[in-house]
């Protein structure tokens, strides 16, 4: 079975694939297919001191909660981090799937700038949840943003409502139903790990063509990311299924999950397995077929994170399980999911509003590369 990667040390100084002082998105990239694709890289061009960053978002006063890639660029960190992510992008275009471990996840969350106390309020963020619009064993809240190439900026997006279909190869009960979330409040939204990990994702699967979906206007130059916190829970009288429809996809480009901890749980729970595409929709975790299993994956430590091209696997998960039988078991994760904006005729049609959110804006830049957005 092939094994998801750790990457490698570097093999690239950060300046050969870098392009000062315009780092913005160029059409006209190479696409091949789906797997085992290449980008073209941009020439090399180093320069000794960096200009900023070319952002759309205008110069203002920031809050001390927004990550501002601008505040790091001059950092010897920041360019490390950038050439390490350059490295996981390599890797996700080759193997449309990445693990990152959480010693490097978080070493490069605080090269892009994260505060130190972010780290920590991440871990307990879960604490706040409340509720689930249908699965009695989960909490959950969610939020939108928008990766805006246009602007090369991360902007926070309008709630709105949420649904799944069986043909986008989700089956479970409440397939096809319309979903009201909670939404996710100051202490997520503020916090600039989660911004950076939104950053990192859009670093790593901008320009990576994949295997498209039906209506999704692939023509647009931004990514709608709705992002869930997750609690799972086990208790003596219910058990935890973060996969409850068994062998399934998201519906989406890009899914990125995170992992902020969990309690009480053992070892053998919550394993993530990819499996081609052929594996049965619905089949249970413990009932897929050996020889369509791509791969495994286990969120174990803070910030462990599994990134996947969503309609080039399917995945399954299984269930969480209880060190203690008599005590509840919990399981927090971050999930990002990245689609293109919908078109007539997709189940989200009339629910993917790009308006900012009014309530709680957040509007930081992008790092953007210079071997953009994929065109055919
Ligand atoms: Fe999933």
């Amino acid at each position: 079975m092939p094994h998801l990667h750790v990457a490698s040390s570097a093999r690239l100084p950060v300046a050969s694939r870098l392009r000062w002082p315009h780092i913005r998105s160029e059409r006209g990239a190479t696409c091949q297919g789906a797997r085992g694709l290449a980008t073209v890289a941009a020439p090399a061009q180093a320069t000794h001191s960096p200009p900023p960053l070319d952002s759309k978002v205008p110069p203002r006063a920031r809050g001390a909660r927004e990550l501002w890639l601008h505040d790091k660029a001059y950092e010897h960190g920041f360019y490390q981090s950038i050439a390490k992510i350059m490295q996981w992008r390599d890797r996700y275009v080759e193997d449309r799937t990445i693990f990152v471990r959480h010693e490097e996840m978080v070493d490069l969350m605080r090269g892009l700038g994260a505060r130190e106390e972010d780290f920590g309020r991440l871990q307990v963020v879960s604490d706040n949840l409340q509720t689930d619009p249908t699965l009695p064993f989960r909490k959950s809240r969610t939020g939108r943003f928008c990766m805006d190439y246009d602007r090369q900026s991360l902007r926070r997006l309008e709630f709105q409502s949420f649904s799944l279909s069986a043909a986008e190869d989700f089956k479970r009960h409440d397939s096809d139903t319309v979903r009201v979330f909670d939404e996710i409040q100051e202490d997520l939204h503020s916090n600039t790990v989660l911004q950076g990990l939104m950053i990192f994702k859009a670093m790593v699967m901008h320009g990576v063509p994949t295997m498209r979906r039906p209506n999704f206007d692939y023509g647009a130059n931004k990514w709608v990311c709705t992002m869930f916190n997750l609690r799972t829970l086990t208790r003596p009288d219910i058990l935890g299924e973060p996969a409850l429809e068994g062998v399934h996809t998201d519906g989406v480009d890009h899914t990125m999950t995170t992992y902020p901890g969990s309690s009480n749980m053992t070892p053998n729970s919550a394993v993530t397995l990819l499996h081609e595409r052929d594996e049965t929709t619905g089949t249970p975790f413990h009932e897929t077929s050996p020889n369509k299993i791509y791969g495994r994956a286990q969120h174990t430590k803070f910030l462990d994170t599994l990134l996947v091209a969503d309609h080039e696997y399917k995945h399954s998960l299984s269930p969480v399980y209880a060190v203690d039988e008599a005590q509840e078991a919990t399981r927090d994760m971050l999930i990002f999911f990245t689609r293109k904006p919908v078109t007539e005729g997709h189940i989200m049609a009339g629910s993917d509003s790009l308006k900012s959110h009014e309530e709680s804006p957040l509007d930081i830049p992008l790092f953007t590369l210079p071997n953009g957005e994929c065109a055919d």
